[in-house]
C-alpha cells in the first residue's frame, strides 16, 4: 500500500552567499517575490498537495522564518481596531495551525543531503517532499501536487525535471533516462553537476522532490561529494534499482529565486500575475524599455 504523502522537508540553512549584502542579517527564503516571501510560496504549494507536516532545516540567522507563521497579536489587534480586512487576511494567510511546524537545526552548511538527514526522526518511515524555496513554480496546478499525483500512481520517489541548455548542465543535478512518456522518465541515474560533455541528459532536477524514507540509509553515511558537500544527489542515486525512481516533466515554469537574474524575472512575472497589479506593471516595462536612457 502507498502511504499517503503528508510531510515536507524545507532546507533554509544555506548561507546565501549570492545575496549579499541583502542576506546579512535576514535569511534568502524572506526575501520577498511581489508581497510573499519566498518560503511562504513553499508551504502554500505543499498544503494544496495535502501535505500538512512541515519541518524546517534551519541555522543561525532564520528566526524570523518561524516568527513568520506564528499568530501576530498586536499587529492583529491593531488591524481589527482600524478595520483593515483585506490585511487582516493576508496576515491570517500566512499562519500554520498549531503544532504544524517543527525546526531541526543543521549546524554547519554540509550540503543538501546533510540538511535532509537532519529531518531522520521527522521523516520516521513516510514518503516526503524536499522543496528548495528557491525555487518558484509558477503554474496552473501547483507543481507539488502533480509530483504527489505522480508519487501516488508510481509509489517511488519522483523528481520534478526541466531541460536546461547543455552547457549548463554542470549547475544542475542531472538524469540518466530510461523509459520516457514524454511526461514521466524512468530514471537510470543521476549525476551532480556533470561536465557539458559528459553529462547524459539535459534533464535537470529542481528543487521539488517526492522521496521514500529509505533514503536515509544511504544519506547516513554522510559521504562528501561535489564541492566537498554530503550531496541528496548521489544518496538518491544509490536508491535506483531499489525503488521505483521517475522523473516528472512538471507543467509550469520554475524560476531560480537564489540566482538575482532568476530573482528578477520570478518579481516581474509573478507581478504580472496579480489582476491588480498587472496592467500597470506591463505599461510600465513597455515603456521604460522603449526610453532611450535604457542601457543596452
Ligand atoms: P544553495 O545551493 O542555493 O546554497 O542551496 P545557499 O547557501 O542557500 O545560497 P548561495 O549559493 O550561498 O547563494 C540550496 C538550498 O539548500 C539549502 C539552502 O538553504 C537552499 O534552500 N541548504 C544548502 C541547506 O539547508 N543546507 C546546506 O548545507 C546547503
Amino acid at each position: 500500500m502507498i502511504k499517503p504523502l503528508r510531510k515536507a522537508v524545507l532546507p533554509v540553512a544555506g548561507l546565501g552567499t549570492r545575496f549579499l549584502p541583502a542576506t546579512k542579517a535576514i535569511a534568502k527564503e524572506m526575501l520577498p517575490v511581489v508581497d510573499k516571501p519566498l518560503i511562504q510560496y513553499s508551504i502554500e504549494e505543499a498544503r494544496a498537495a495535502g501535505i500538512d507536516q512541515f519541518c524546517l532545516i534551519t541555522g543561525r540567522g532564520k528566526t524570523a522564518i518561524v516568527e513568520h507563521f506564528d499568530v501576530a497579536y498586536e499587529l492583529e489587534a491593531i488591524l481589527r481596531q482600524r478595520d483593515k480586512k483585506a490585511e487582516l487576511a493576508a496576515l491570517r494567510d500566512s499562519q500554520l495551525p498549531p503544532g504544524s511546524i517543527v525546526t531541526v537545526r543543521q549546524q554547519e552548511p554540509m550540503g543538501l543531503g546533510h540538511a535532509v538527514w537532519c529531518a531522520r526522526a521527522f521523516i520516521a518511515d513516510e514518503p516526503f517532499a524536499v522543496m528548495l524555496p528557491d525555487d518558484l513554480v509558477l503554474s496552473d496546478t501547483p507543481c507539488m501536487k502533480q509530483l504527489a499525483d505522480a508519487h501516488a500512481e508510481t509509489g517511488g520517489c519522483v523528481v520534478a525535471v526541466t531541460e536546461v541548455p547543455r552547457e549548463q548542465t554542470n549547475r544542475y543535478g542531472i538524469l540518466d533516462i530510461g523509459a520516457d512518456d514524454g511526461r514521466l522518465v524512468e530514471v537510470r541515474g543521476l549525476v551532480e553537476k556533470p561536465k557539458p560533455e559528459v553529462a547524459p541528459s539535459n534533464l535537470s532536477i529542481i528543487g521539488r522532490y517526492v522521496l521514500l524514507p529509505e533514503l536515509m540509509e544511504p544519506l547516513a553515511r554522510l559521504e562528501r561529494g561535489a564541492g566537498n558537500e554530503v550531496q541528496l544527489t548521489d544518496a538518491m542515486a544509490r536508491l535506483i534499482g531499489r525503488v521505483p525512481f521517475h522523473g516528472l516533466r512538471y507543467e509550469g515554469r520554475r524560476f531560480d529565486c537564489g540566482d538575482r537574474l532568476g530573482f528578477l524575472e520570478a518579481q516581474i512575472a509573478f507581478g504580472l500575475r496579480r489582476p491588480e497589479l498587472a496592467p500597470a506593471l506591463r505599461g510600465f516595462l513597455k515603456s521604460y524599455l522603449a526610453e532611450s536612457a535604457v542601457p543596452a
